[in-house]
């Protein structure tokens, strides 16, 4: 019988990093003299920094020339890494550790499956990045969520087939790329945004020992 592979999504995940993507695409929307509202970022769980800037244009009905899209994108980025570099091992989310511990302890395979390209320095600040046997993130992909394109390099990268793959994450375009990957999708958030996933948890606080040695045994 061959090994369950454990994939983690980062943004949202294991680390609340949601928020400062939001303040910082809210800052450059206020510079460009619209309101982004939380309900509006929703949409932008999951998705790459570049579609987030074509998502944010059409809100705000803004015309951009190349020259000022590519400056927008660097500023965003330039914006968010300002909140990053704050950040420190209290803003991982709860019992995020609790499971990886459990995984580790039990030589489980673990993989970090991330749209962003900031992920390993976010790891670095959080002192997790040793956990993970394989990190693939926005800069090992052509292809952005919901397309399984990072999940199936992870699973390859991990030997491990993608059947035999647990992806957590809390974005629609997630799950959808586990779903897509025919990887076993669990949501980590809203159970009614996301309805597409095989299992719903609230946070990881609610998954149990039981729950995980059941995923670990297939
Ligand atoms: C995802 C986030 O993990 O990464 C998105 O959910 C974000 O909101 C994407 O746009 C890209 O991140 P970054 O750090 O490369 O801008
Ligand atoms: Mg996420």
């Amino acid at each position: 019988m061959s090994k369950t592979g454990f994939i983690f999504d980062l943004d949202g995940v294991i680390v609340d990093t949601a928020k400062y993507h939001y303040l910082a695409w809210k800052n450059l929307a206020e510079e460009l003299g619209f309101e982004f509202t939380n309900e509006q970022n929703e949409l932008f769980k999951g998705v790459s920094r570049k579609r987030c800037l074509e998502i944010l244009l059409d809100i705000g009905n803004v015309k951009a020339t190349k020259e000022q899209f590519d400056r927008w994108m660097v500023e965003k980025n330039e914006d968010y890494l300002t909140y990053i570099e704050q950040m420190d091992e209290s803003e991982i989310l709860p019992d995020v550790v609790r499971v990886l511990t459990f995984l580790k302890e039990r030589n489980i395979p673990i993989a970090l499956g991330s749209a962003s390209k900031n992920a390993r320095p976010i790891l670095e600040k959080v002192k997790l990045l040793s956990y993970f046997d394989v990190i693939v993130d926005g800069n090992n992909v052509t292809k952005a969520k919901p397309d399984p394109e990072v999940f199936l390099i992870a699973a390859e990268s991990l030997g491990v087939p993608p059947e035999n793959c647990v992806v957590f994450e809390d974005a629609v375009a997630g799950i959808e790329a586990a779903n897509n990957a025919e990887m076993l999708s669990i949501g980590i958030g809203s159970a009614k945004i996301l309805s597409k996933a095989n299992f719903n948890f609230d946070n990881f606080t609610a998954i149990d020992s039981d729950f995980l040695q059941q995923l670990v045994n297939n």
